[in-house]
């Protein structure tokens, strides 16, 4: 029997779909992405990042500031309108989705964004070992995929030990930024999060208010069209022993 090749042990939070790109965003990839895609070296799986990559976001950037990570950037709304907003952080989408990362470049290039970088990558690995340890500022997961049948809810980004890698990436006191349209997911969220050490709760009362800093996307417009309640969470990365 040949072996078949297993390529991660925990399930992983995306499908990848093999959809056709259109001339632009070919595009976008061919002429973009040696300005804004980091070319992350890979262990088995395509989406994968090599046990022994590491970022170098001095050199990446050509400068030392603040970082902020975005997780499943999407079409990348939210972090051009802060990265073109803020030219003194930098910025890192992590995203799975071609025509996604297409987009995003194509948008920063048009609104001119320098301080933006992106990596085409599973983000848990991205948090695990390949930023430097406690090089992020804020950790932001806006309206993550919500597996939301019973037999998919193992599929989750945020389920128990994602604290552990998002602890690692935050530097002390840094800020770890969430919102669903998702009642049981903010719930999940909020459970792992507050059975957490490395994290306290930034926020009073049930749920955080909803972060100015979000742009709406059409993920929180048709949450909203639904009926369902908008939930923010934030969350402190507690100081480091
Ligand atoms: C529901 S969309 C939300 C996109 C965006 N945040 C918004 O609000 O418009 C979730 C995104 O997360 C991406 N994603 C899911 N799991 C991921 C992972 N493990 N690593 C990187 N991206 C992931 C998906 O490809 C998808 O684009």
């Amino acid at each position: 029997m040949p072996e078949i090749p297993v390529f991660r042990e925990e399930p992983v939070s995306f499908v990848r779909r093999s959809g056709r790109m259109s001339q632009a965003q070919d595009r976008a990839f061919e002429e973009l992405a040696p300005r804004y895609l980091i070319d992350v070296q890979r262990g088995l799986a395509s989406t994968s990042v090599h046990a022994e990559a590491r970022m170098n976001p001095t050199l990446e950037y050509g400068r030392d500031a603040r970082l902020f990570v975005e997780i499943g950037s999407g079409q990348g709304h939210a972090i051009i309108s802060a990265a073109s907003s803020r030219p003194d952080d930098d910025f890192l989408a992590i995203e799975v989705f071609r025509a996604g990362l297409a987009r995003t470049m194509l948008d920063a290039d048009k609104a001119g964004v320098r301080n933006l970088r992106l990596v085409e990558a599973n983000a848990p690995e991205v948090l695990d070992s390949y930023l430097p340890e406690g090089a992020a500022s804020e950790v932001w997961i806006f309206f993550p995929d919500p597996w939301h049948k019973t037999r998919h809810t193992k599929r989750r980004l945020v389920r128990t030990g994602f604290g552990d890698s998002a602890a690692r990436a935050l530097e002390d006191g840094g800020l770890l930024r969430l919102a669903t349209d998702w009642e049981d997911y903010a719930l999940q969220m909020r459970e792992v999060l507050d059975g957490e050490p490395q994290f306290e709760r930034a926020f009073e009362g049930e749920w955080a208010q909803r972060y100015d800093g979000r742009v709406m996307t059409a993920f929180e417009r048709k949450g909203i069209a639904k009926g369902r309640d908008i939930r923010d969470l934030v969350y402190r990365r507690t100081p480091r022993a």
